[in-house]
Order: C-alpha cells, then structure tokens, then sequence
C-alpha cells in the first residue's frame, strides 16, 4: 500500500522566531517554542557565548546559530524575536529589532531606565510590530480566573490588593554578591508589580514606600545587596496594595496574589504541586512547586502561544486572539511596572515614600493600546 499525498496548501505558515540570549530563562523559552506551541518554530539561535547558543540549538534541532544577534534581525526569514539576555541589553535590542522589523517579546524588564525605554516603545510603534513582555503570571489558570471573576466584578471596588513572590532557595544565595543591584525591584518584584496593577486594571500607581534589607545573606548587606522587601502601592482609585518578596524560600516557588474589595475577595496561587496529599502519623502534607519552570511550565508555554498567535494575526492579516478579559502585557504594562520598580528604588535610597515618576506618558500609551 502506498502513502497517501497530503496537501497542505492554505494552511498558515508557521510564526518563525528567533531567540536572542540562550541562558536559564531563553533555553526554556526555546524549548517551548520547539516542543510546545503549535504553529511556532525556532528558526535561530544568537548569544555571544556561542558555545551555549550551539548545544540548545543542537538539543532543539535549530537550524542557524550565531554570535551576534544582528544576524537574526537581518535574515529575512525570521517574523519574530525572543530577547533573553540580561536586562540591561533589553531596551536597545527591542529598539534593534523593532526598526528591523521583527515582533518582539521580551523578558522583563523592559529596560532599567524609563527614557531607554520610551526609545525602543517609540521604535516598536514607528514599525508597526506587535510587542509582549513576559509577564508570565498573567497566564497561570488561576490568576487568570482571579481577573475573569474581577473584571466581571466579583470582589466589587479594590480596597486591598496583595502580590508575593518568594523564591525557591536553600537558605543562603549562591554567587549572591554578582547579584546586579536592585535586582529584587527590577527583576523579582516587577511580576508582583505587574499583578497588581493588572488586578487593579484602570488605576495608576502614584505612590510607592519601600523598605529592603539583606536577611538571607546579611553579610552582604554592606555591599547594597538586597534579599527581602516590602512595598507599599496607593493607587489613584484609592486602593493600597502589598507586594512582598523573599530570595530565599525552603519550602519551594511560592507565589501568590489577592484582590480585597467591596464585595469579596478573589486569590490567586496553587500551594501545592499536585492535588495529591500524604495522610501518616506525623498528620497531613504536599510537595510543593520547587522552580518557576515547575510552577509556572503551562503559563510560560502560553504566554509564547498568545504571542505567536499575535504575530501571525498581524503577520497574515487574520483576527487576533481575543480574551473576555484584559489579558496580553503590552508596552504600557512593562513601562507601568518598571516605573513603581524604579520608584521603589528611590524610595528606598529616601527612606521614605515617593511619588510614581511619569504616569502621564503611561496614559497616553494605553490610548493608543487602546486599553
Ligand atoms: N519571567 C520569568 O519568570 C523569568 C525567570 C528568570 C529570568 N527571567 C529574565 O530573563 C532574562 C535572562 O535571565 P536568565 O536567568 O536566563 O539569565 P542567564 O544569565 O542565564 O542568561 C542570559 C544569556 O544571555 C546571554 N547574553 C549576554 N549578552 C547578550 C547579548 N547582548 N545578546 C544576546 N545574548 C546575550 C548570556 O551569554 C546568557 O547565555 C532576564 O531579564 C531575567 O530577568 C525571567
């Protein structure tokens, strides 16, 4: 018996992406994008340590590898770029790739200044590309049916708001001294920034009090690193909200968010790692979710689905996606979020409470997100 032909005229060509940074968080992104969206493909990889750019791409069958991420933003068969590489690279390589005309997502932040970043959302909007940070949170199942019960109105008018993240650790903070500074604001923190004001969608944050301290590697504390922290948000319509972070976590990944209102209260955050529970003697446990990639494995994998299914949108002149709920972190998320991130760190520097720096250009980005 012979094969039968297939024919796949009119079927959408796959979304062709290329990832610029191949470390922790880029090989997981790769991954996902070779094994776990559909209708998305790794076309190359570039990281200057090429050595690791080579063995993803040999792990993942990528075709093309490179040193230089301008390779991938001058080839022509690439629609759309990943960027993971350290934060500090980030605003330019947006800008780098938007005027080459790529659609972008990038991991947070953004950038680590709101004027680099102002330049590349400007780049991203003169070229017409779509962009996406990875706020991943946004697309936890659970966090996700927290905003559907909000935006439906199920807690009322947020008077509370809470968003915690503490990392998976063993106590102390392995290479915690090359540990870039203000990383908890700008890094760790910036997710829980992103919740709240996600849960908190229509208000801006104004004002930010933070305190910081080095409690897991308090030898360092000399040296400006900061291990634990807590802010404090007051929001335009009112409400106060809680972000909290801690480096250091015996028990594992543990994030969490919660909306208090008029009517009720929404939360948002799995405990455990399964639904299976150990009854002994000693009484009742779990495990618990160790690693963001454990935690976090499906909402990572559908934050890069939602994105290739933007690009192909713009890409192939189909409808977009839709969601009953604001759902995809655009550039007036990541600049809303790097704002309370860089107002904390003045905060802290002042000891005191400070006010949220240009809300103003935020306004005028969701206009034209059309937020
Ligand atoms: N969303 C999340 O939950 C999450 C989790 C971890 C990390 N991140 C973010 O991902 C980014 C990368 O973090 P990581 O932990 O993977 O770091 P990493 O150090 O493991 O990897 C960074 C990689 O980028 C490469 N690189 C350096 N300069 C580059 C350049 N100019 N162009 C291209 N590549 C370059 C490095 O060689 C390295 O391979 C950071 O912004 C971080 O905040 C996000």
């Amino acid at each position: 018996m012979a094969y039968i032909t297939q024919n796949f005229a009119g079927l959408p060509a796959p979304v062709r992406i290329g990832l610029i940074g191949s470390g922790w968080m880029g090989a997981f992104h790769a991954e996902s994008i070779a094994r776990r969206v559909p209708g998305a493909v790794l076309s190359a990889i570039a990281d200057p340590n090429v050595e690791s750019a080579e063995a993803l791409a040999t792990a993942l069958g990528t075709p093309k590898v490179t040193a230089n991420a301008e390779d991938i933003l001058a080839d022509s068969e690439i629609d759309a770029v990943i960027i993971a590489s350290p934060a500090r690279f980030h605003s330019s390589l947006i800008a780098q790739a938007a005027a080459a005309g790529k659609h972008v997502f990038c991991e947070k932040p953004a950038g680590q200044g709101l004027d680099e970043l102002d330049t590349a959302l400007a780049a991203v909007e003169a070229a017409g590309v779509h962009f996406q940070i990875g706020f991943n949170r946004r697309y936890a199942d659970d966090f996700q049916a927290a905003k559907k019960d909000l935006a439906e109105g199920v807690a009322g008018t947020p008077q509370l708001l809470r968003s915690l993240t503490r990392d998976p650790g063993t106590g102390s903070i392995p290479n915690a001294a090359r540990v870039p500074a203000w990383t908890i604001f700008l890094e760790t923190l910036i997710h829980d920034f992103d919740t709240l004001n996600w849960f908190n969608e229509g208000a801006e944050p104004v004002e930010v009090y933070a305190v910081a301290d080095a409690l897991v590697e308090p030898g360092l504390r000399d040296q400006g690193f900061l291990d634990t922290a807590v802010v404090t948000i007051r929001y335009s319509n009112g409400a106060l909200a809680v972000a909290e972070a801690n480096f250091s976590a015996l028990y594992g990944y543990d994030i969490r968010g919660e909306v208090f209102g008029s009517k009720g209260m929404v939360q948002a955050g799995r405990a455990t790692e399964s639904a299976a529970r150990r009854y002994t003697a000693e009484g009742l446990s779990a495990e618990t979710p160790r690693l963001n990639i454990e935690l976090f494995k499906q909402a990572y994998t559908d934050e890069l689905a939602d994105f290739a299914g933007a690009v192909r949108a713009r890409r192939d002149g189909v409808p977009a996606p839709s969601s009953d709920f604001t759902l995809t972190p655009g550039g007036a998320d990541a600049r809303r979020a790097l704002a309370v991130a860089l107002a904390c760190i003045d905060s802290v520097k002042q000891g005191g409470p400070v006010a949220v720096a240009g809300l103003a250009v935020l306004s005028a980005l969701d206009d034209k997100a059309g937020v």
